[in-house]
C-alpha cells in the first residue's frame, strides 16, 4: 500500500513537472533578467574541478542556486552552486560553477533545466567543460581534449515524453552536436598560445562508480575517446533549443589497458586544477572571438 502510495505520488510529481515546465523556464529566466545586469549572448558550465575560470571573471556578480526559483540545489563536493555574471575577456557571459549531475539523483529535466532557462533569456552559445577518464591509448594524463562529438550512453534522455515545440523540434538533427566553427576556432587559438589540445568523442554515463577495466574497454570499442558523467544531456537540450555548443574535457586519468590505477574523486580535481589555466586561456579567447 506505502509502495502504491509512493509511486502513485512519483508519477503525479513528474506529470506535474513536466506540465509546468514552460512557466518554470519563463518564471526563472524573468527573475534573473530583472536582478541581473549582463547582456550575455555566451553560457558557461564549469564542470568538477574547473571552477577557477571564474577567478578570471570581472564585474561579477553572483546568485547562489539556492535563491533562483525552480533551480535545483548542487550538493556535489567541489561544486560551490552558483550563477555568475560578469565578464570574461571583456565580452558578457554566465558561468554555472557547479552543475546538476544525473547521478546526484536529478531528473533529465532538472539536469538540464538551465540550459532551457538560459535560450530563454536570449543566450545562444553554450560552452561546456568537464573532466573525464581517457579511453583514447594515445591521450596523456592533463590532456585537454576539444569535444568533436559524443555518444549519449545514459540511461534517460532528457528529450523524452511530451514535445513543446516552442522549445524545439521532436525530432531535432545532431549532425554538428558541437559546433565546427567554435572547433576549428578554439584550435587555431590553441596553435597561437602553444598549448596542446587533442580531439575527441566524448561518452556520457551515469556514473557514480568510476569504469571497470571491461567498461572502458567497451566504451573504447564503441568509440569513445574518453568518458564521464555529464555533458551530454545539457548538450542535447541545448541542440534542441538551437544553441551552439562547443566543449572541453581534462583527461584527469586514463582508462587505457596498463595504465588503469585507482581513481579517485580528489585525484580528478587536482589533475584538473593544474590544467585549468590552460583551458581558461583557450575558452577566454574563444568568447571574445564568438
Ligand atoms: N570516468 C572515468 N574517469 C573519469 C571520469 C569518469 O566519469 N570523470 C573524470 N575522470
Amino acid at each position: 500500500m506505502v509502495f502504491l502510495i509512493k509511486s502513485c505520488t512519483f508519477a503525479f510529481t513528474i506529470i506535474f513537472y513536466r506540465k509546468n515546465m514552460l512557466k518554470e523556464i519563463q518564471e526563472t529566466s524573468e527573475f534573473l533578467m530583472h536582478r541581473m545586469p549582463a547582456d550575455a549572448k555566451i553560457a558557461i558550465i564549469l564542470g568538477t574541478g574547473l571552477g577557477d575560470l571564474v577567478t578570471q571573471i570581472t564585474d561579477i556578480k553572483e546568485i547562489s542556486y539556492q535563491t533562483i526559483p525552480n533551480f535545483p540545489v548542487s550538493t556535489v563536493e567541489g561544486h560551490s552552486g552558483k550563477l555568475i555574471f560578469g565578464k570574461l575577456g571583456g565580452v558578457d557571459i554566465v558561468a554555472m560553477q557547479g552543475r546538476f549531475h544525473y547521478y546526484e539523483g536529478y531528473n533529465m529535466q532538472e539536469v538540464t533545466f538551465p540550459v532551457r532557462v538560459f535560450k530563454a533569456m536570449g543566450i545562444n552559445t553554450l560552452l561546456v567543460s568537464n573532466a573525464s577518464g581517457g579511453t583514447n591509448p594515445d591521450f596523456e594524463i592533463g590532456d585537454l581534449m576539444i569535444i568533436t562529438d559524443h555518444i549519449n550512453f545514459f540511461p534517460e534522455h532528457p528529450l523524452r515524453g511530451r514535445n513543446y515545440n516552442e522549445l524545439g523540434p521532436r525530432f531535432p538533427d545532431m549532425s554538428q552536436p558541437y559546433s565546427h566553427k567554435l572547433i576549428a576556432k578554439a584550435k587555431e587559438i590553441a596553435a597561437k598560445n602553444a598549448i596542446k589540445v587533442v580531439e575527441g568523442v566524448y561518452l556520457g554515463t551515469s556514473g557514480p562508480t568510476f569504469e571497470t577495466p571491461a567498461e572502458y574497454r567497451m566504451f573504447r570499442t564503441l568509440g569513445a575517446d574518453s568518458v564521464g558523467m555529464s555533458t551530454v544531456p545539457e548538450v542535447i537540450v541545448a541542440n534542441h533549443t538551437g544553441m551552439q555548443v562547443f566543449g572541453m574535457s581534462i583527461i584527469t586519468d586514463l582508462g587505457v589497458e596498463g595504465k588503469i590505477v585507482e581513481v579517485s574523486h580528489e585525484e580528478v580535481q587536482k589533475i584538473g586544477n593544474a590544467a585549468q589555466p590552460l583551458m581558461t586561456k583557450i575558452m577566454t579567447e574563444l568568447v571574445q572571438n564568438i
